[in-house]
């Protein structure tokens, strides 16, 4: 029993070497035998309009959009867009201070302009269409 676990240890330990050893790729078939492939294509990705570019409003009053990732965290403690946006950073970040209608009178922020994704979305271009569509015409 002693010998025969022995040997089955030794061969486990250099099959599980052979295997560390092996660099080829290895080919992966599924349980009826149909060849997997096992290289999966890149997910589409979502890429924005260059860097400091603004986009061309489409109508008067346009909320406009955003030509940057939108995924900024706005918490009630921290208000992640207002890092660049605020009228103090704005200039510092290069980026454009939000619109004199988002203040107060007295010049501060007003907070019912707080949740900034509420209008203002961002414009991305994709790879692949996100959803698919079979709207007949
Ligand atoms: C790291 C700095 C930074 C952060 C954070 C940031 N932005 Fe921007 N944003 C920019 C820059 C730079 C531009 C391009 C210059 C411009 O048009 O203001 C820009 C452009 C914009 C524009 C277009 C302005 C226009 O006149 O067309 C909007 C709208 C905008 N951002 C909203 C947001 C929102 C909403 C958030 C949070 C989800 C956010 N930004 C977070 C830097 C930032
Ligand atoms: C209730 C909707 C609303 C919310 C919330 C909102 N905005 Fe706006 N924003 C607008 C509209 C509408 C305009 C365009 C104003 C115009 O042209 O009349 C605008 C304009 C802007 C501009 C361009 C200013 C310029 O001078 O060109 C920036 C930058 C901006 N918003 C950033 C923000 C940020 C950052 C937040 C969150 C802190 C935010 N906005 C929240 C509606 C909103």
């Amino acid at each position: 029993m002693k010998i025969l676990l022995s040997v089955a240890t030794l061969v486990l330990g250099l099959t599980a070497f052979g295997g560390q050893a092996e660099t080829a790729s290895v080919e992966v078939k599924s349980l009826r035998q149909a060849e997997v492939s096992t290289t999966l294509s890149a997910d589409a990705v979502p890429t924005y309009p260059s860097k400091g570019k603004a986009i061309e409003r489409t109508f008067i009053h346009q909320p406009p959009l955003i030509p940057h990732k939108d995924s900024y965290s706005i918490t009630t403690k921290k208000n992640g867009c207002l890092t660049c946006h605020s009228t103090e950073k704005a200039t510092k970040m290069k980026a454009t201070a939000v619109d004199k209608s988002h203040l107060e009178a007295d010049g501060k922020f007003n907070n019912e302009y707080y949740f900034c994704v509420q209008c203002h979305v961002a414009q991305a271009d994709n790879k692949d269409a996100i959803v698919g569509n079979n709207h007949s015409k």
